[in-house]
């Protein structure tokens, strides 16, 4: 850990004042201006920067953590997902505290949503001061908040490091690969994160920490099993009588002959077995133009909004099988033990292949069959049951808040 002190001890002298830096940076429709013309100023010790409804669980349950010590937090939101099914519902279920930030970035291309959290994160920075910059995942919110910190020689903590799912098609990947390569501490939540790491020479300040994803599933848990069956019942379901369905890469949703192929496969899929499909946003606006569209009414094909985190998990917990290109609910179905079929060539997951917990199948023409053999498959079921959960003991964010804390007292 000492290394962490070296590295990056020299950075506080190396920040500019608010004053020194260029007038436009704090320019823009966000808190952080208001906050400067008030003489804001303040230091933290940790800054952690969230922005996509996955950020908001993975940081959850380390957020209470640094909350239980003498650890002075400010939580940035980057306003990369902002409509209240991906953004609000998540810090309520998940006691998340309000940010103190929020840099409304919105949608946009990859470069300009991107370059937007850039320019008003590194305002943020320059008046919030923080000792560290923690980031999570993959997002462009991830890569853009690491750049930002970087630059200004404020070390990054990446949570979820060393993911690669080999593929720089995806911006995930490109996001991820950056990200680890600015970051002075890395916690890599697999052996195998951890492994490719080290094969990009990237050894010196990782650490095994387990993925806090599985902390804030346990965190969960009793809320769950409290609400599962009044959900059923508002969705008319029975435990195991249907597959759940989520997509939202660009690779599946962006093409929109794919994603008819993909539609009439689950169209197929609900003769046999009822279909709900929790659409994204990004996915709700390709669906839109496709004739012939399941409706929401429609019983044997239902589409519905995003649901909040809680009920997501519990309706995953309850399906016969999952289709997702999600990577958080490959992972999050094999800790269930439900079958995991995922539309994608690779995953950043593959620990959830084993036993077959998780397929990849990138043709939809493939899908229906697939779906219809793994549903009935109880023998398939029963192996899931039993395998290892590779992805630690629930205990992660413990162990990165202390490692947190441990690199903070040698920056004092
Ligand atoms: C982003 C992440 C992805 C993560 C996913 C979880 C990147 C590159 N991708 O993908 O890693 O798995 O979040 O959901 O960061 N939109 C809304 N309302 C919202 C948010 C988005 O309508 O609250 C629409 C916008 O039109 C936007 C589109 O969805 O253009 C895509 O949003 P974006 O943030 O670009 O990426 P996601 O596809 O959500």
């Amino acid at each position: 850990m000492s290394d962490v002190a070296c590295s990056s001890g020299t950075f506080l002298k190396a920040l500019p004042t608010l004053t020194e830096y260029p007038h436009d940076l704090l320019s823009g429709r966000h808190e952080i201006v208001a906050e400067e013309k008030q003489g804001g100023h303040r230091m933290t010790d940790l800054m952690i920067v969230v922005g996509a409804r996955p950020q908001f669980i993975k940081t959850a349950p380390v957020i209470k953590e640094i909350s239980s010590r003498n650890i002075d937090l400010t939580v940035v939101h980057s306003g990369q997902h902002y409509d209240p099914e991906m953004s609000a519902i998540f810090f309520r279920e998940l006691h998340i505290p309000k940010p103190s930030v929020n840099l409304q970035s919105g949608s946009g291309s990859h470069a300009k949503q991107t370059a937007t959290i850039m320019r008003r994160l590194e305002a943020t920075i320059l008046a919030h001061s923080p000792k560290i910059v923690v980031v999570a995942g993959d997002t462009n919110t991830t890569l853009a908040a690491a750049i930002a910190a970087a630059k200004l020689n404020v070390p990054v903590a990446h949570i979820e490091a060393g993911l690669r799912s080999y593929d720089l098609s995806m911006p995930e990947e490109i996001n991820r690969k950056l990200t680890d390569h600015c970051s002075v501490l890395l916690f890599a939540p697999t052996k195998i994160a951890l492994h490719n790491l080290k094969d990009e020479g990237l050894q010196r300040w990782t650490y095994l920490t387990g993925d806090t994803m599985v902390d804030s599933l346990r965190m969960v848990m009793p809320a769950l099993r409290s609400r599962e069956a009044a959900l059923l019942k508002r969705f008319e379901l029975q435990r195991r009588d249907y597959v759940l369905v989520t997509l939202h890469r660009p690779s599946n949703v962006d093409d929109l002959d794919r994603l008819r192929e993909i539609h009439n496969a689950l169209k197929h899929v609900a003769k046999r077995l009822r279909v709900l499909f929790l659409v994204h946003p990004r996915t709700r606006g390709r669906l839109a133009r496709i004739k012939g569209l399941a409706h929401s009414a429609d019983r044997e094909f239902t589409l519905a909004p995003p649901q909040g985190y809680i009920e997501n998990l519990a309706l995953m917990n309850n399906a016969s099988c999952l289709l997702t290109d999600s990577g958080g609910m490959q992972k999050e179905s094999f800790i269930l033990h439900v079958p995991c079929i995922t539309l994608r060539a690779n995953t950043e997951w593959p620990e959830t292949l084993q036993g077959g917990a998780n397929r990849l199948i990138n043709r939809p023409g493939r899908i229906s069959r697939e779906i219809l053999r793994v549903a009935v498959n109880e023998d398939l079921r029963t192996r899931i049951t039993s395998l290892k959960n590779p992805f630690g003991d629930g205990r992660a964010s413990s162990r990165i808040v202390r490692l947190l804390e441990s690199s903070l007292q040698r920056l004092k």
